[in-house]
């Protein structure tokens, strides 16, 4: 197999990493795709470091078993506490989701006043206020733990006309105003799917979606190295380490209703 039909292998902690997943198959409908979801150690947001950075080994050392051109990491939590780790045993180029979002909104912040909603180990880790420094030195990022938008996300409740919803996101959102953000990094793979409630609570912000970034960084580094797949059509694999009929049940809130995700099981 040439490397142009190599697999790009994403995973993530759970189901959430679909948003990402969807963004690459919508931008690069051709490629082939692994997804492997660690739904057995679902949340990782609220683990560990040393946790977190196991898990993030045991995934990609899953996902090395496959003929991979390239490794996403659609997981904040992870991207932000394992990569580095990720980089130094494996021979895989790998891009994460904190890189793309965080240059986006360095480049795109008017008053360089930027907030970013995440989960307790992203924000503790303070991956995304490094990384937006390093592409902008007079941006000031207010970093928000955010922990009850995965709960409510997990339990399809995140429409703009739930109540529960904007009654949540507006506390963790009036935590941010005060500072007089202009932009606000969604650094969740769950948040993408608040975009439309958010973005009707406040409207004139500039809003990021660590999601889309990401694939549109992938796309275009896959494009520099000659690395686009020329064939058409695509296979999608996935697998999870827990429940796949809770995997593909709620596959349909990441992915719409065109794609079936069926999981198969495996033991990581
Ligand atoms: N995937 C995680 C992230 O993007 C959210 C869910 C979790 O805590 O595992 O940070």
């Amino acid at each position: 197999m040439s490397n142009k039909e190599g697999y790009i292998g994403v995973f993530d902690s759970g189901i959430g990493g679909l948003t990402v997943a969807g963004s690459i198959m919508k931008s690069l409908p051709n490629e082939n795709i692994i997804y492997f979801g660690d739904t057995a150690h679902l949340p990782y947001g609220t683990k560990s470091e040393k946790q977190i950075r196991e898990y993030a080994l045991n995934d990609v050392t899953f996902l090395s078993k496959f003929d991979l051109k390239a490794l996403v990491i659609a997981c904040n939590t992870a991207d932000s506490v394992a990569k580095g780790t990720l980089e130094e045993q494996f021979d895989i180029p790998i891009y994460g989701v904190i890189e793309p979002a965080s240059h986006m909104a360095a480049r795109t912040t008017k008053n360089n006043r930027i907030g970013v909603m995440a989960t307790a180990a992203t924000v503790r880790s303070q991956a995304y206020t490094r990384t937006i420094h390093w592409y902008n030195d007079q941006a000031e990022v207010f970093s928000l733990a955010c922990p009850l938008l995965v709960p409510l996300v997990e339990n399809g409740r995140y429409r703009k006309d739930d109540i529960v919803v904007t009654t949540v996101l507006q506390e963790y959102l009036d935590q941010l105003l005060v500072h007089d953000v202009d932009t606000i990094v969604l650094g969740c793979t769950h948040y993408p799917l608040l975009m439309d409630a958010i973005s009707s609570l406040v409207p004139d912000l500039n809003i990021i979606s660590s999601s889309e970034a990401a694939a549109e960084t992938l796309r275009r580094s896959l494009i520099e190295q000659d690395l686009l797949k020329e064939t058409p059509g695509s296979t999608r694999r996935y697998y999870v380490s827990d429940d796949p009929d809770h995997f593909h049940e709620n596959a349909v809130l990441f992915l719409g209703d065109e794609i079936q995700a069926e999981a198969e099981l495996v033991r990581v």
